[in-house]
């Protein structure tokens, strides 16, 4: 028997210390989405040698691939404070303009679900990005009066996962844009390598392939399972992660051979057996299975349109044959390829 190669194994204890937490915490450290550090590179070398803040920038893609994470990386780069709040949670001009006037030069504010900002909130933030200013009103009436307060130059990340949510105004002043795609296999094989030193979990670079595959191209998807694959190894193996040991964990999770966990196999099922193939809207799928038309659109949906297994027509969702071969049910009449005879 050849002895397998472990690629990750446990890490001298002086160093592991220092490695809480597996979100990378520079450039280098992280992996994949090559276009996107590159980019970012450039813009924040450009920002320190002028002695400037860095543009302000929009993150768009589904979650956890990364958004909150860059936004972190970019401001330890940038040797700035990250402060961090989201759209739901800021309700009025006020609660923002507490925060805008605490930041300090250079300071990163970092907005979550921007697309959720309330419009009040919004038009509070236009001047403040274009011209590091906040407007506000005192007295009613006739005896309104504005006053023009300066803030410290800033650098506004937003992160959203419904670009097509924002308005075209707010759109408009961020000076970078970066749209965040799913992860190659590769890329999440050597997160889920990295993940696995610092974790101090023994896997093979077969083993990590296998998380890999099943990630659903999405480094939080990754790091998930390979704890539950770590939890496995150690319950019903010898702790190592090898290829079988993570396809049998995973198996046992429900994950399948291309990363489809319950809640996608439902969906692409009720689409072909209650739907007849589709084409269906998103309101009418949620209210079969019972979840909000958010979650699909935001979480489920991205990849299963990725990967070839729905599409999306003006009239609604519709399964693939590629899908149904998947599933190994009979592809419905609606799936079946325009003019094709069967
Ligand atoms: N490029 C990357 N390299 C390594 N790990 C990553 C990368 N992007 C994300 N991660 C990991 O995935 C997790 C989820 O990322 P996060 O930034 O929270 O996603 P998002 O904000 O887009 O939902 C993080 O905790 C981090 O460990
Ligand atoms: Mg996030």
């Amino acid at each position: 028997m050849t002895r397998e190669r472990f690629v990750a194994a446990q890490l001298p204890p002086e160093e592991a210390g220092f490695l809480r937490s597996l979100r990378p915490r520079s450039l280098d450290e992280c992996v994949g989405q090559a276009k996107v550090r590159e980019g970012l590179r450039i813009a924040i070398q450009a920002a320190r040698e002028r002695g400037e803040p860095l543009d302000h920038i929009l993150l768009h893609g589904p979650p956890g691939l990364g958004k909150t994470t860059l936004a972190n990386v970019v401001a330890a780069e940038m040797g700035a404070n990250l402060v961090q709040t989201s759209g739901p949670a800021l309700e009025r001009g006020g609660d923002l303009m507490g925060i805008l006037t605490n930041l300090n030069q250079g300071d990163v504010l970092f907005v979550d679900e921007i697309h959720r900002l309330s419009r009040a909130v919004e038009e509070f933030l236009y001047p403040a990005m274009e011209d590091f200013c906040v407007h506000f009103v005192l007295d009613r009436g006739v005896h309104a009066r504005t006053l023009r307060y300066t803030l410290k130059p800033f650098t506004l990340i937003g992160a959203t996962t419904r670009a097509g949510l924002l308005t075209s105004p707010l759109r408009e002043r961020f000076g970078i844009f970066y749209h965040l795609d799913f992860y190659s296999e590769e890329e999440l094989a050597q997160l889920v390598v990295r993940s696995a030193r610092i974790l101090g979990v023994a896997i093979t670079e077969d083993g990590a392939r296998e998380i890999a595959r099943r990630s659903r191209g999405t480094p939080r998807v990754a790091n998930r399972l390979l704890r539950r694959v770590r939890d496995f190894a150690q319950v019903r193996h010898d702790g190592r992660v090898t290829e079988a040991v993570a396809r049998e964990a995973l198996e046992f999770e429900g994950v399948d051979s291309v990363g489809l966990d319950s809640l996608d196999r439902e969906l692409l099922r009720v689409v072909a057996e209650v739907y007849g193939g589709g084409p269906v809207g998103v309101e009418a799928l949620a209210a079969t299975l019972n979840e909000e038309v958010d979650t699909l659109v935001e979480v489920v949906e991205p990849y299963l349109l990725k990967i070839g297994f729905l599409t999306r027509t003006p009239a609604g969702r519709r399964i693939t044959p590629a899908a149904c071969a998947h599933l190994g049910i009979p592809i419905p009449r609606n799936a079946r390829p325009q003019g094709s005879l069967f």
